[in-house]
């Protein structure tokens, strides 16, 4: 097999970065694109060049020309999708979070272990330049036993809306939906540690803040502000087995003086912050030295995350690599965020062992 055939579920916003990847990989063939709202499925398949639009998920996967499927739908069918498509033969790139709920998600790992399948799950991040040079790095010791790390990602006004906003179709807020990205940055970072015990608060004080109109908003494909049942806010301490902590902070609503980003780690030998652009701290001859890898423009790109990340899968399915951010990943990340909202709900720390 040398080109792989694919198929994407779920035509609303981010199936677009992942279908232009797909266009622009030469390994890869465009067969079709499925939506609930057939309409929106044709038009974009028609967009990307694949001959064949479904309303039906189910009828894509039935389809023996398709080798793979990336799915791009709402959070409440990943799992239900993903184990339709291992049980059809195809490989399965699910976009974050790998399940609404920790009972999917290790419903679905149950299925995984039982499949040869490649199921790889969409922390796109993992696949940024920024990621892999500052991994390539840990990966050779220069940082030492990482024992510390922050994850943080605010929006002052940046709740998307629609269904992203309705917990009983996302599951959660912002924890879900930006914070597991940085969550999961760290935690890769750190070798993915077990983790033992969880500590987080929710706040809900700020609402969608859909009045304001002046700022640019990531908006789900259907946005309706009016729609809002989630967090505006969630922090955590997240321990480890092996003695190391995390912080975390993630909102979409927040009355912080900008938008920001920080991912960070540090270890015995060094340390380092991945956002705005890598920079690396360290100590040489009793001084103290920051390090920044020239890469590319430096800052986190869509674009290329998603062709790394596309080009990692398609290379996983046809047998000429790992994948970087396998299945049971996704299922450790939910059991983190799930077990955040239960130390909400209780008020107390919420042990994993
Ligand atoms: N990796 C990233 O950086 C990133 C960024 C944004 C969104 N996402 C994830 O991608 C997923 C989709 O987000 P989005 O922003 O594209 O949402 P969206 O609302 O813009 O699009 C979702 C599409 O899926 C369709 N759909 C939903 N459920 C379906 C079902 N059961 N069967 C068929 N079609 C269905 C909807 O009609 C819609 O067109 C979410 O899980 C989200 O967490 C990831």
């Amino acid at each position: 097999m040398s080109t792989f055939r694919v198929g994407v579920i779920g035509a609303g916003s981010i199936a677009q970065s992942h279908l232009t990847a797909y266009q622009n990989n030469p390994d890869v063939e465009l067969i079709a694109v499925a939506d609930m709202n057939l309409e929106r499925a044709r038009a974009v398949a028609d967009q990307y060049g694949a001959p064949r639009a479904y309303a039906d998920p189910h009828e894509l996967l039935a389809d023996p020309e398709i080798d793979g499927v990336s799915i791009c739908t709402w959070n409440n069918s990943h799992a239900a999708w993903a184990i339709a498509a291992i049980e059809a033969g195809k490989h399965v790139l699910v976009e974050k979070p790998i399940a609404r709920t920790l009972a999917e998600a290790e419903q679905l790992q149950r299925i995984v272990e039982q499949h040869d399948t490649v199921v790889q799950v969409g922390f796109v991040r993992r696949h940024s330049p920024n990621c892999q040079v500052l991994k390539s790095f840990i990966d050779a010791d220069e940082l030492g036993e990482i024992y510390y790390a922050k994850a943080s990602c605010l929006r002052r006004a940046g709740n998307p809306g629609g269904w992203f906003a309705d917990k009983e179709i996302s599951g959660g807020g912002p924890l879900l939906d930006i914070g597991i990205h940085v969550l999961d940055l760290c935690w890769y970072l750190m070798g993915s540690p077990k983790v033992v015990s969880v500590s987080g608060n929710t706040y809900d004080k700020l609402g969608s803040r859909g009045n304001i109109t002046t700022m640019p908003r990531y908006k789900a494909a259907d946005y309706d502000p009016d729609r809002n049942s989630v967090e505006d806010l969630a922090n955590a301490v997240i321990r480890f087995e092996n003695g190391a902590s995390l912080l975390l902070d993630c909102s979409y609503s927040l009355h912080a003086t900008k938008d920001s980003i920080d991912v960070s780690v540090y270890g015995e030998k060094g340390g380092a912050e991945l956002e705005p652009s890598l920079r690396i701290a360290t100590e040489m001859h009793d001084s103290v030295v920051n390090i920044e890898p020239q890469i590319g423009s430096g800052t986190f790109e869509f674009g290329t995350g998603f062709a790394n990340e596309i080009q990692n899968f398609v290379d996983a399915s046809l047998g000429k690599a790992e994948s970087v951010a396998p299945a049971w990943h996704g299922v450790e990340i939910v059991r983190i965020l799930e077990a955040i909202y239960e130390s909400a709900a209780s008020g107390r720390e919420v042990s994993l062992v």
